[in-house]
């Protein structure tokens, strides 16, 4: 899943869905211009299985469509700003929707403080998604993950449209970066790790299942990595300065989400998981509708959410201090689309 490797992408094998494309999908990025959606653009540019990519943002997207255009691959490449009907012809036909639009944190920010901006922005999106690309897999990016997912599902929802297996937040850079940091300190090749993360996509709600790593750490170690990977984003946000958080990061883990829902869309290839955060019964229990855990993806999107398997006496305790603050952001996110709030 994490080495990113063009040459690696297979010959297309079958068609998947109603796109016009023959062996290979339409992938819509919405927020295309900004510090996520450049770099996420360009490296979808070089995956053999996306036969246009459709870009879109409020600005500045022709000029980066005209740019990525350029690079000798075989996609076509498109670039609309809201005139014109730019939402609707980018999203039209389109088998994946990525959603990097909205704004980032700046030190001192939780990314609950991003609410109110990129709940409106995240809606917006999906009410079009709801009308033009209605069978697209919606994969989004937007913080705060957690609530944003929960309003696309409820925009879905208005509109009849609703299908949980087609609606996933991605949280793969938790993955990439407990990977890199458990790599860091047991001196494995990153790219052999494969650590799962599990929960939602904010501090305390990031929960790394170090005791599936099949290493051993002291318990200082554990309480160090654990941190680290909870707020790996605090690092990016505070290092930074005020100028944005993770971007390139972030464009290679969704680059290898999206990678993982092609092979599974197009190709129909079994057994590929990733964790990922979906609607999920796994707490429903506890009156929680999302959770985020490896999820094996198929041709609708989400095929199978897999339980989280033996948990440690200190995944426990990460799991209460998970639950309540996850039940409030999906309340929040639900919250905001039924009754305005
Ligand atoms: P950015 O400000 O650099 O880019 C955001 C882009 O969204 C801008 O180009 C902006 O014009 C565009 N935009 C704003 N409103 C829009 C709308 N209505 N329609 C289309 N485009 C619109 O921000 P960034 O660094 O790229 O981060 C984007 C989002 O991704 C933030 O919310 C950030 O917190 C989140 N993020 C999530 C993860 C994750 O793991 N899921 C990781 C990193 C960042
Ligand atoms: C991350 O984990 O890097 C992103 O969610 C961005 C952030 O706000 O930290």
């Amino acid at each position: 899943m994490f080495a990113f490797k063009p040459s690696n992408f297979g010959v297309v094998k079958r068609a998947f869905s109603s796109s016009a494309a023959a062996n290979a999908a339409k992938v819509a990025v919405l927020g295309a211009a900004g510090g996520i959606g450049q770099p996420l653009s360009l490296l979808l540019k070089h995956n053999k299985l996306i036969s246009h990519l459709s870009l879109y943002d409020i600005v500045n997207t022709p000029g980066v469509a005209a740019d990525i255009s350029h690079i000798n691959t075989a996609s076509k490449v498109t670039g609309y700003v809201p005139d014109n009907d730019g939402l609707k012809l980018t999203l039209s036909d389109s088998d994946i929707i990525v959603i990097p639009a909205g704004v980032p944190r700046k030190p001192g920010m939780t990314r609950d403080d991003l609410f109110y901006t990129n709940a409106g922005i995240v809606k917006e999106l999906a009410e079009a998604a709801a009308q033009y690309a209605p069978k697209a897999i919606m994969a989004v990016i937007s913080n705060p993950v957690n609530s944003t997912v929960p309003i696309v599902s409820e925009v879905y929802k208005k509109h009849n449209i609703y299908d949980p297996r087609r609606i996933i937040g991605i949280t793969t850079l938790d993955v990439v970066r407990a990977s890199r940091f458990v790599s860091e300190l047991k001196g494995t090749d990153p790219s052999n790790e494969k650590i799962t993360v599990v929960g939602g996509h904010s501090g305390v709600t990031i929960i790394p299942l170090l005791s599936q790593s099949g290493h051993s750490f002291t318990d200082e170690e554990l309480k160090t990595l654990t941190h680290r990977i909870q707020f790996g984003g605090d690092e990016v946000v505070k290092a930074k300065a005020g100028t944005g958080s993770a971007t390139l990061s972030m464009a290679y883990a969704a680059s290898c989400f999206v990678d993982s829902l092609l092979r599974a869309l197009v190709k129909g290839e079994k057994g590929i998981i990733e964790p990922s955060y979906v609607k999920s019964n796994l707490f429903s229990s506890d009156n929680i509708d999302y959770f985020a855990s490896n999820v094996e993806l198929g041709t609708e999107g989400v095929a199978k959410v897999h339980p989280l398997g033996k948990l440690s006496a200190y995944e426990k305790e990460l799991l209460s201090a998970a639950l309540p603050e996850l039940k409030k952001n999906i309340a929040k996110g639900a919250d905001f689309v039924v009754s305005g709030k």
